[in-house]
This record gives C-alpha cells, structure tokens and sequence, in this order.
C-alpha cells in the first residue's frame, strides 16, 4: 500500500496498546486539534485500560487476545487484517508489549513507530528503569524509532532526556521518564502526519531538522 498520508487526507493512525494507555490518551489529546486522527485502538488485553480512553473519545476499539494462537506468525497475520480495515497511514505502537514477526514489521515498514523507555540504543528490551540505575547512568529517557526487525533496534527518531537523581528507583524513574514521552510522542506523530518524516535508505528523515544519530549524547 502506498503512503501519502500528508498528501490527499487527514493521516488515520492506528494506535496498539496492551496496558493503560496514557501515551495513547497523550495522542488523543494532541489529536484534538488536528493534523492526524486516530482511526483505531487496538490491544492483545481486553481488559487493558487504554481501550477505555479510546471509547470513551468515541474511537473505534478492537482487542485480539495472543493466547489462543499457536505461533507468533498466526496472531500477527490475524492482528494485520484488523488493523487493514482502518486503512492506516500509520501505526503506532504505545505500550504494546509483544515482539513483532518479521513479517508484520515488513508489512508496515515505514509507517511503523514504537516510543521506548530508554534512551535508546542503551537498554532495549524490558526493565529499562532499573537497568539504567544498575549501570549508574546519569540521564535516562526515552526514545522513539520507526520499528524494524531488530528488537528495539530500528533508527531513531528523537530522544528525551531526564536527569537520574541519587533518590530515583525505579518506579519515580519510570513516572518521570513517561512524563516525556506524553510530550514526545505527539510530536513525532505530528512529524509523521505533516510529511515531514521518513524513513530512507534505513534512517529516519525529518525535512527541516537534524535527527540524531544511533548513539546519544545524553541529550
Ligand atoms: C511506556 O513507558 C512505554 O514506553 C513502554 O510501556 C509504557 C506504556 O505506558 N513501552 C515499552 O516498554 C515497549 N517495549 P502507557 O500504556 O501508559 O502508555
């Protein structure tokens, strides 16, 4: 399927969640006024809270529970044809907390995000928080990429950076951390839907700024 979403309509997002869904309420609120809708919610909990965010703004839901499938091929072939009765121009990954199949990140390559709670490429995978303060780091953040193969590996979009205190555990880590991901993940989103971002060539594109590069500098 072809991307145009700046082009000829409004860019329909199709947002994954599988837990509470306050970066999917962060998106509902910036959507509000404009430049992207929100066509779908969809979760692999049916009882996730974000399904209630999402209907309560009068967006349509969906869940598809992983546990009656035999293999990850079978959940994510079913979870595309869903997700392709919204016609995305984008898919948004917000707190979905299941690994991909090459096929189903292939099938959306391109137009494929994933916000992560690190600053990225340190710590992928789960228990950023707490990993971060093992290795003694002294900002932590998080980061959104568009998503490829690689766990938690494809280009980076944008980070955001906060100072690791001597009194953070992990839990005020990781409220803080989220904090900025309700601001950060909006704004790519909006890059996104204006145009202004792409993937090329295995990087991320932004037309009038400088993205950062695969390391970070604490920025
Ligand atoms: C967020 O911190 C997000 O970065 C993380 O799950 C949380 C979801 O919170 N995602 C991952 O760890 C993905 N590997 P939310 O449901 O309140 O948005």
């Amino acid at each position: 399927m072809s991307l145009q979403p700046h082009s000829t309509r409004t860019c329909a997002v199709v947002v994954l969640i599988s837990g509470s869904g306050s970066n999917l309420q962060a998106l509902i609120d910036d959507a509000a006024s404009g430049g992207y809708r929100i066509a779908a919610v969809i979760s692999n909990k049916p009882d996730a809270l974000g399904l209630q965010r999402a209907q309560q703004a009068g967006i349509a839901t969906a869940s598809l529970s992983h546990l009656g499938f035999d293999s990850r091929e079978a959940f994510d072939g079913e979870l595309a044809q869903i997700i392709d009765n919204y016609e995305p121009d984008l898919l948004v990954l917000a707190g979905f907390m299941r690994i991909l199949t090459a096929g189903f990140v292939n099938r959306y390559a391109g137009r494929l995000l994933n916000i992560h709670p690190s600053l990225l490429p340190d710590f992928p995978g789960i228990n950023t928080h707490q990993r971060a303060l093992d290795a003694g780091v002294s900002r932590h953040g998080a980061s959104v990429h568009f998503v490829t193969e690689e766990l938690d590996g494809g280009p980076v979009i944008a980070r955001q950076s906060i100072a690791v205190n001597g009194e953070d555990d992990a839990a005020s880590l990781a409220a803080r951390v989220l904090v900025e991901e309700h601001r950060l993940y909006p704004r790519v989103v909006r890059w996104f839907a204006t145009g202004c971002l792409r993937l090329e060539e295995g990087r991320a594109v932004h037309s009038e700024l400088d993205l950062p590069t695969t390391t970070h500098s604490d920025e």
